[in-house]
């Protein structure tokens, strides 16, 4: 008897801006055998960049605007939780996503949420990632994929790439390489992820 093959991960991309990062995962998604789909796009902007690139590749975008929402940030990520219910999703994937999230919607996709962060975890959490490695006289800097849990930027690595840092480095300069790994890093990452989760 033979056994079909699973069905690719329905996969959600968290953005607020340029959407480099989530480009990566659609490319890769789109590569035959991938082991999941970007089956939605979401943007808490209106403005960010990262919406016209999805559309151009043929995928679903929504914004979410926060904006909308006010103080209220239950109400948005209810918001945000309602598409990702009606779009059958699995897994999502914050991907340049700068809104912090609540433990509403993170206790909601509990184990099936994941980000990308611009730095070697646990070193740097939070902002300005490039400049605070370069002011340690870090020799090596890089970017995490990790489980998103309440902390900012704290929950279980599952991998990372690692860059130098060179002497002349500025935060721009350094951002610029720890981007290209970004985009290496973030497919591989969601991949593996993806094929270690048991889908009904
Ligand atoms: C990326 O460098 C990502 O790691 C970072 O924002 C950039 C988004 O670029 N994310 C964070 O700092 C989250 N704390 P992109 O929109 O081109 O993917």
């Amino acid at each position: 008897m033979t056994s079909s093959p699973p069905r690719p991960t329905r996969v959600a991309v968290l953005i607020s801006g340029a959407g480099s990062n989530m480009a990566a995962l659609i490319d890769a998604a789109q590569k035959p055998g991938a082991p999941f789909e970007v089956a939605l796009v979401i943007s808490n902007k209106p403005t960010a960049g990262g919406l016209a690139i999805a559309q151009a590749k043929g995928v679903q975008t929504l914004v979410v605007n926060h904006r909308l929402h006010g103080e209220n940030r239950e109400a948005h990520e209810r918001a945000i939780d309602a598409a990702l219910m009606e779009h059958r999703i699995d897994v999502v994937a914050l991907a340049g996503y700068m809104r912090l999230l609540t433990p509403f919607l993170v206790r909601l996709w509990a184990a099936r949420m994941i980000n990308i962060h611009p730095s070697l975890l646990p070193k740097y959490p939070g902002l300005d990632t490039h400049a605070r490695a370069i002011a340690a006289g870090d020799a090596e800097a890089g970017c995490t994929v990790h489980l998103v849990t309440e902390g900012v930027d704290e929950g279980p690595v599952l991998d990372h790439e690692t860059v130098p840092v060179l002497p002349m480095d500025t935060p721009e300069s350094l951002a610029q390489r720890v981007l290209v790994a970004e985009h290496k890093l973030y497919p591989r990452a969601l991949a593996d992820f993806c094929r270690g989760l048991q889908l009904s």
